[in-house]
């Protein structure tokens, strides 16, 4: 079966995958987050592992299981965890995908005690968090990596500018506001664009079958650099 036929294809592989949101807390009882579940970057890690690769798989909160054996799952919450983790794990890794959806921003003072509300408006000062993918780029010597980028318009054009700006291989574009894509469902459509600006479009497919489709170009766009 199709399994079984690209099973071979990464077998003595690294995969480094980040997936799902990341939570960044206010006080003991509340956080800022986003819609991200983590599917297609879980579907990334399991594909990857039936293909044969040792795979290690850093986690935001999620509600997805892993099973097989081959995935090393790391659980964050923060984006400075995931940050912390992303960089301990880059050194040795053949392809890096980075899925996860992380908050861009987080509250600037962190309570240890449940904030009372008061009769007026709230305010939250925010702080930008790191830009993991970045420094991944600017850090990577023989990696392979492919960014992911959620955008609701001109996802082609804002996808290559972030492709160029965190120096990736390839990146993975969703668009978030089309139907049969993004959060929470099984199913997406995705634009893979490399480096090279060569654009493969995904059609809909169940994100285990994305999941696929991505390894195999990543693998092919690998090849043509070491030719
Ligand atoms: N990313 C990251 N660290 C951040 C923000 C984003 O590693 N602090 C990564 C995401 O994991 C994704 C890629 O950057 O692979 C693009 O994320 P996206 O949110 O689409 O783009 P941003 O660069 O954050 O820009 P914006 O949200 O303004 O579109
Ligand atoms: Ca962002």
């Amino acid at each position: 079966n199709a399994h079984q036929k690209a099973n071979l294809l990464l077998a003595g592989k690294r995969v480094l995958v980040s997936a799902g949101p990341t939570q960044e807390k206010i006080d003991p009882v509340r956080f800022f987050t986003n819609r991200s579940s983590g599917k297609m970057g879980f579907a990334i890690a399991e594909a990857a592992a039936d293909m044969g690769a040792d795979v290690t798989l850093v986690a935001g909160p999620v509600a997805l299981d892993t099973s097989n054996p081959r995935i090393e799952r790391i659980d964050v919450t923060t984006a400075e965890q995931m940050y912390e983790e992303m960089h301990a794990h880059f050194s040795n890794q053949d392809i890096v995908i980075k899925a996860a959806a992380v908050a861009d921003y987080r509250p600037k003072s962190v309570y240890n005690e449940k904030l009372k509300k008061q009769p007026n408006d709230w305010n939250v000062e925010m702080e930008r968090t790191k830009d993991i993918l970045l420094s991944l780029g600017e850090k990577k010597l023989d990696q392979f990596l492919i960014g992911f980028a959620a955008e609701t318009t001109n996802p082609e054009e804002y996808g290559m500018n972030k492709l160029k700006k965190k120096n990736l291989d390839a990146i993975v574009v969703n668009n978030v506001a089309s139907d049969g894509a993004g959060f929470g469902v099984d199913t997406n459509i995705v634009t893979y664009i490399n480096r090279n600006q060569k654009v493969d479009k995904i059609p809909l497919a169940s994100k285990r079958e994305i999941a696929e489709k991505i390894l195999e170009l990543a693998l092919r766009d690998q090849k043509e650099d070491k030719a």
